[in-house]
């Protein structure tokens, strides 16, 4: 771990505040403290007990088969089907007037309110619509659209059918789509013509268009695209490919008789960012994926289904919108917000004025926004009225105490517990949170594993660290929303996640941790090559490749810079090809040029913030590059004295920077 956070931890560690649970909370909590011991005495048995929350078609013969470890399987012998769970047993159960999603669209008064009875026949329509495209159990399906509730619809109807899903952030570029839908071997994609961002329509059919060809001369043939026409933008059109939703889903039959699935049948497939330059497919099954999701959003949000009004901000390319958009939140039949823009469009305060017009009760964003508001200052949100609000979540990056304490002060009238969730793509659902009702909250800290997990920090050798000390997180013991492999390839699975420390048997998540004093976990970010920008992750392997994939680029480095406001920020080194570069072409032209590149390449969120042209990489004497270093210089930290570098190119590398 670098100097740097060693140097935050200590501060960390000196942080002395604690927020007890709110008396009224504690006494009404979902979950109480002896669910720890409960759950440590009878782990199986007691996700046993969570899976009881979920209506089976077959119950299951056996809890977790871990004979084939580290591949899993959960509730053996147990068939289900997820969007039944998620939308019909509601209805039936007669809740079907409930409002299930109150959409919000970015344009101002765009918005609509749909039942469980609704998304009922929204989803079966979809299903049937899937199905004349040809989408058949097993067939995986792309989405790539912006937040509207046909995105929610097409996930669902996926599931309904058996179909996993592989929902790609809208986000992504053309050439990101393209290598998910080959990896994935995509039959069939969900678009729109686009979305609004920041007040305009925002297209994303034309990169669907442009994936297609790309899929199609690497020989993979994409049969259908499922087009939802949201803004009304002009969109190129081939009759044999292209399918309207609403001439197809809105046509079809309200009716759809479901199937249950297997439970370790394949529910869907995340793409995220490794330490290559490939992105890893995480795949999650049905009932263990199901079982996590809906117990952990109802025990870290202390979810009451008949009177709170959920809200995550998340985008539903991203982990966080598939376990607390999609499958918790509707498997718990909670009524929740869904929100297609930007946080500051058509005014700053849009988020504030959300939460007052539909009186949101927990709410869950990340770091990142929080410290933006923060910068606004705080008029923005105490010009809302924000007291319907009981619980706070933070997710997809270490929350400062800064920013903590703003968000439980500002934002929650400083009774609202902060539920700091620490979890990833893999794990599926939240692992290490405090618990409203139970912990006393420290700002910065995601607390203990909550019951049913097993988590540590160990040093290199797998031995827990005494408390005070740091090392690597891991997870102890297999749970159920676990990543079950990598879509396409056992060994890359086994030997990312499960290598590391083979002889304990511990998964190995790659992110950096400290235990307090009193054994608490502050999670402090990724030990390897990958960054976490705003909550995104990247691979800066990823964006080395997208560089040096431009003809003027001969060799690159990027590492993540501590920012202030993304909590890390690309930057990257690069070292030009002189035969590539045009007579007095000016830095400042390739640079702009590049980040355009990495953006095609990869997508906007990939786009470094700096890029620094330099004649040599700083390397060791086995070739390595030496990225503290260039974090180091990336930072603008003074170097101190750098005449003990043993490396001329190392210390060419430093003048270049310096002058
Ligand atoms: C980081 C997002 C500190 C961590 C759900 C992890 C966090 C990666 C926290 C997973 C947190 C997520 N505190 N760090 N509360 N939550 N992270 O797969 O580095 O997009 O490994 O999943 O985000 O990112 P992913």
């Amino acid at each position: 771990m670098s100097d740097q956070t060693d140097e935050t931890l200590a501060n960390l560690l000196s942080e002395d505040r604690r927020f007890e649970p709110p008396a009224e909370l504690a006494a009404h909590a979902n979950l109480t403290a002896d669910a720890y011991a409960a759950a440590e005495k009878d782990r199986e048995g007691f996700w046993a007990e969570q899976a009881e929350r979920l209506t089976w078609a077959t119950k299951w013969d056996q809890v977790l088969d871990w004979s084939d470890a580290p591949f899993a399987k959960w509730f053996v012998g147990g068939t289900i089907n997820a969007a039944y769970n998620c939308v019909d047993r509601h209805v039936e159960a007669g809740r079907g007037d409930k409002v299930a999603i109150h959409w919000v669209g970015e344009p101002a008064d765009d918005k609509r309110s749909i039942t469980y009875a609704e998304l009922q026949d929204l989803v079966s329509q979809a299903a049937n619509a899937l199905t004349d495209l040809g989408v058949a159990t097993g067939d995986r399906v792309a989405i790539y659209m912006p937040m509207i509730p046909e995105a929610v619809v097409a996930m669902l109807a996926c599931a309904r059918l058996g179909a996993p899903h592989t929902v790609v952030f809208g986000g992504f570029s053309a050439d990101a789509l393209a290598s998910r839908l080959e990896d994935c071997q995509a039959k069939v994609v969900v678009t729109s013509d686009g979305g609004y961002r920041r007040g305009a329509p925002s297209a994303l059919k034309p990169a669907v268009d442009e994936a297609r060809t790309k899929t199609a001369s690497n020989g993979h043939r994409v049969e259908k695209v499922l087009v939802v026409r949201r803004t009304g933008q002009d969109v190129a059109w081939d009759d044999s490919v292209d399918v309207w939703w609403h001439e197809s889903v809105e046509k079809a039959s309200t009716q759809h008789t479901h199937e249950a699935f297997d439970s370790e049948h394949p529910l869907y497939v995340m793409y995220t960012s490794g330490t290559t330059g490939k992105p890893k497919g995480i795949l999650h099954t049905t009932g263990g994926y199901l079982t996590g999701s809906a117990y952990t959003h109802w025990a870290i949000f202390d979810l009451k289904p008949e009177t709170d009004v959920y809200w995550c901000t998340a985008d539903i390319g991203w982990v966080t919108g598939h376990s607390y958009i999609v499958y918790g939140p509707l498997a718990n039949g909670a009524t929740q917000v869904l929100y297609e823009g930007t946080p500051d469009s058509p005014e700053r305060g849009r988020w504030w004025q959300i939460i007052e017009e539909y009186g949101v009760t927990l709410f869950y964003t990340a770091p990142t926004a929080i410290r933006s508001f923060m910068k606004q200052g705080r008029e923005i949100p105490d010009a809302r009225d924000l007291s319907s609000l009981r619980v706070l979540g933070s997710v997809g990056e270490p929350i400062n105490p800064e920013a903590y304490v703003w968000y439980r002060h500002v934002i929650g009238g400083d009774e609202t517990p902060v539920v700091d969730t620490w979890w990833q793509t893999e794990t599926g659902s939240v692992m290490i949170s405090p618990l409203p009702g139970v912990t006393a909250g420290k700002p910065g800290s995601a607390m203990t594993p909550i019951p049913g997990v097993g988590a540590e920090v160990v040093d290199d050798e797998g031995r827990p660290v005494p408390n005070g000390s740091g090392g690597y997180l891991v997870l102890t013991q297999p749970w159920p929303s676990m990543l079950r492999t990598i879509w396409g390839d056992d060994e890359r699975f086994k030997d990312t996640y499960w290598s590391r420390f083979a002889k304990q048997g511990y998964y190995f998540a790659g992110d950096g941790a400290k235990k307090d004093a009193d054994g608490d976990i502050w999670v402090l970010g990724r030990v390897d090559d990958v960054m976490n920008v705003s909550g995104h992750r990247l691979s800066t392997t990823e964006i080395e490749s997208a560089l040096v994939s431009h003809p003027k680029v001969a060799e690159s480095a990027v590492v993540g810079a501590t920012d202030a406001d993304t909590g890390q920020a690309v930057c990257a080194f690069v070292i030009l090809r002189d035969s590539a570069i045009a007579e007095g072409e000016a830095d400042e032209e390739i640079v702009k040029e590049l980040r355009a590149h990495v953006r095609k390449e990869i997508g906007p969120i990939a786009t470094p913030r700096e890029i620094m042209i330099v004649p040599e990489l700083p390397k060791t004497r086995s070739g390595k590059i030496m990225r503290r270093l260039l974090r180091d210089v990336a930072e603008k930290r003074d170097l101190g004295d750098t005449s003990t570098l043993a490396d001329p190119a190392a210390i060419e590398f430093l003048k270049s920077v310096s002058s």
